[in-house]
């Protein structure tokens, strides 16, 4: 008799879904017999002006060394960004994306009888780190879409071992300020790891987001997680970053895959963090975008919840599945949100200038068919 290996997986896996990716462009061609050169696809945040020339020539260079590992410790990276972030060169580490980094403090801190806390519509892989190692998901229903900080203290016991908290959050783009950021972290007791999430940081700084890197002195239970996926438009490289204490970096070193940041990826982000120009042209293109989709959205009638990313969640009044299926038909691919209790959303990232135009007029002939 054969084992029933669903049933013997640890019953937090059990109850998880997989995560939900955007949809390829390549599979939709397949799909629909659709030439992959007409889609467009705002599915995955990722960045409309594709990877930087800096980066791009980087990693050309690099390519000669692909029969070495990289360096496991990552000493160049980790040394531009503890200079770029005023901390130590021990106090930062390096993920494969930032998801690794959530799932490394989930394999380090959590376990059975433990839990972790963290708000309704906030991102996914925050639920599969948590259930992954068998702890509790303590999930805190949302306020105007955004996370409830007081609420998710009160939520807070002996056993919580992790909150994470995004800001700006995804899928939702809402935030919190400072003053807020400032009280929660004042109230979290000692024993509780906060992960700030800040995948988004950079579309927003400087604005009324704060910076949790001006917290890290103050709160050694705090790590701010960031990522070159975004802004820096790495996504397919999976970089990202921790910047925390010294010891808790340690402790994510133990659980850490020896050579989990690649090569490519390590000399991409270098490069990349000092074009400053890519980025700043990123930011501009997206506050342009963010402008013409929330005129567009106003056209047609429809309101958004206010966002401070590189994507905005539209209300479409109704079930929005149908109207995302109506779009893939008119070769655009954008994010259904409904597996984050958001039935009537789509979640769209911000694209170039032609390809939003393209989305919106795609929505208003879906729409207008009823
Ligand atoms: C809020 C948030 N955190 C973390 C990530 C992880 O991104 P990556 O692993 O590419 O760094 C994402 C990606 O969508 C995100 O939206």
């Amino acid at each position: 008799m054969s084992g029933d290996f669903l049933a013997l997986a640890q019953p937090g896996v059990q109850q998880l879904s997989p995560y939900v990716p955007g949809k390829p462009v390549d599979e939709l061609a397949r799909e629909l017999d659709l030439d992959p050169a007409n889609i467009v696809k705002l599915a995955s945040n990722e960045n409309p002006l594709g990877a930087g020339p800096k980066a791009l020539a980087a990693i050309r260079e690099a390519v000669g060394e692909l029969t070495r590992y990289p360096d496991g410790n990552g000493f160049a990276l980790k040394s531009l960004l503890a200079e770029r972030c005023g901390v130590e060169i021990d106090q930062v580490t390096l993920g494969n994306g930032s998801n690794d980094i959530l799932e490394l403090v989930a394999r380090a801190y959590l376990a059975p009888g433990l839990n972790a806390v963290f708000s309704e519509h906030a991102f996914a892989v925050y639920p599969i780190v948590t259930q992954a190692v068998g702890a509790e998901a303590r999930v805190v229903p949302a306020k105007d879409w955004g996370h409830d900080l007081p609420a998710m203290l009160q939520v807070i016991d002996a056993n919580t071992r992790v909150v994470f908290i995004a800001n700006p959050n995804n899928p939702t783009g809402t935030w919190f300020g400072a003053e807020a950021l400032s009280d929660f972290l004042q109230d979290v007791p000692a024993h509780v790891l906060v992960v700030l999430d800040e995948a988004y940081i950079e579309y927003a700084e400087g604005d009324d987001l704060p910076d949790g890197l001006d917290f890290l002195a103050a709160y050694p239970n705090l790590l701010v997680s960031r990522t070159f996926s975004k802004a820096y438009g790495l996504a397919a490289l999976r970089v990202g970053y921790g910047l925390s204490t010294a010891v808790v970096a340690d402790v994510l070193n133990r659980v850490r895959q020896p050579f989990n940041v690649n090569s490519l990826a390590l000399a991409a982000a270098c490069a990349a963090l000092q074009d400053t120009e890519y980025l700043e042209q990123s930011r501009r293109l997206n506050e342009a975008g963010m402008q013409q989709l929330q005129e567009g959205a106003r056209a047609l009638g429809l309101s958004w919840i206010a966002s401070k990313g590189n994507f905005i969640a539209i209300d479409l009044g109704r079930l929005a599945a149908p109207v995302f299926q109506g779009l893939l038909r008119e070769g655009v691919i954008v994010r259904p949100v409904a597996n984050y209790g958001m039935p009537n959303h789509l979640r769209i990232t911000i694209g170039l200038p032609a390809e939003n135009a393209r989305f919106l007029e795609a929505l208003a002939k879906v729409l207008a068919r009823g």
